[in-house]
């Protein structure tokens, strides 16, 4: 592989808050090391049509603050399989592209991993998604910012809650990952957080009425993560209503909200650093790597380690919410 002299960029999977903040960073921190930079719209998909679109550092002003991303976003299915990845190599031959930023969650980063093994392209991931679920950084993109929407809506659900006496379950994002749910717990203070990773542990909606629901309450919320492995907050409202009839019970699925607002301090600054680390990565020869940020250090994780999905989760985390819902 020869000197890197232009670089493509590309958002792919679900938005997150910061996804923009990160495309600045990439893109000016290439302009400064005297990079050229490539716009790819609607992740993969734009590299198997060819929306492309040079970049200078004024196509980047004034987006720090937006929510979303400028370089839109896309699932593409024909990118899964190996002839979609011909077709995107191929384009990157015919753009003088050559090396690729992506921006998203785990598939995107498995799609760059695909890439870059068949072609021989060097690709880095920047971490970009509310779930969480990468391993090798201690948060990704997004996640803070859906975290602080999380908290503001329970907030307000809170108020009815207590006002009818109600057991809320409110239904976050995350996937098959309960990082949103069991520290959107902690932080807005609910009494408990129903998540993927225990599902076969214990009978968590039990253990939540064992722990003592109502002993000191006439309210609760409760945060479930979305998943099928959970089978999500409706589920558990239907199990009240047949084992517990005595509790109200109301549901509310916070949905795509999380995706969305102006980004945090926090996932402005760590998209900023990534996006800068990501070229001093390919600099210095890196290749097929996630960036990530553990204790505070900028980290390269290799692809096949972020993606494996088993980043865990903390128990001292569920500990703590444990303790603090009495
Ligand atoms: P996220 O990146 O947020 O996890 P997805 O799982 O939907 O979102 O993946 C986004 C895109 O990444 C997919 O639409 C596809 O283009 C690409 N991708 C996902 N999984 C793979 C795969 N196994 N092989 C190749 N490309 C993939
Ligand atoms: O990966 C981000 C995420 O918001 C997940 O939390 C959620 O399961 C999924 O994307 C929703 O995807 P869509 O926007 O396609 O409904």
């Amino acid at each position: 592989m020869g000197t890197i002299k232009c670089i493509g960029i590309l958002t792919s999977g679900g938005d997150a808050p910061g996804m923009n903040a990160a495309i600045r960073a990439v893109t000016r921190s290439a302009i400064f090391n005297g990079l050229k930079v490539k716009g790819i719209y609607r992740g993969y998909k734009g590299l198997i049509t060819g929306e492309i679109q040079e970049f200078q550092t004024q196509n980047v002003s004034n987006i720090i603050q937006q929510g979303g991303t400028i370089l839109k976003t896309a699932r593409c299915q024909e990118f899964k399989t190996p002839e979609g990845r011909k077709i995107a190599y191929e384009t990157m031959q015919r753009e003088g592209i050559d090396a690729l930023i992506v921006i998203g969650g785990d598939g995107s980063l498995t799609g760059a991993r695909l890439l870059a093994q068949e072609f021989d392209v060097p690709c880095i991931g920047l971490p970009g998604t509310i779930d969480n679920d990468l391993y090798g950084t201690d948060t990704t993109i997004g996640y803070d910012t859906a975290l602080n929407t999380i908290i503001e809506a329970v907030d307000k659900i809170r108020d009815t809650a207590t006002s009818h006496e109600r057991l809320f379950f409110v239904e976050v994002m995350g996937r098959d990952a309960g990082f949103l749910a069991l520290n959107g717990a902690i932080a807005s203070g609910a009494e408990a957080a129903i998540i993927p990773e225990f599902n076969t542990e214990v009978d968590q909606l039990e253990e939540f009425i064992k722990n003592g629901f109502r002993k000191s309450k006439n309210s609760s919320i409760v945060l479930v993560a979305e998943s099928e492995i959970t089978g999500g907050a409706m589920h558990y409202a239907e199990r009240v209503k047949n084992e517990y009839p005595q509790y109200d019970v109301r549901v509310t699925i916070l949905g795509h909200l999380q995706r969305g607002g102006s980004p945090t301090a926090h996932d402005r600054i760590i998209a900023s650093r990534m996006g800068v680390a990501s070229i001093e990565a390919l600099m210095e020869g890196q290749r097929n790597v996630m960036i990530g940020i553990e204790n505070d250090q900028m980290v390269y994780v290799p692809f096949a380690k972020a993606i494996k999905n088993d980043k865990p989760i903390d128990r001292e985390l569920v500990a703590v919410l444990r303790e603090l819902s009495i």
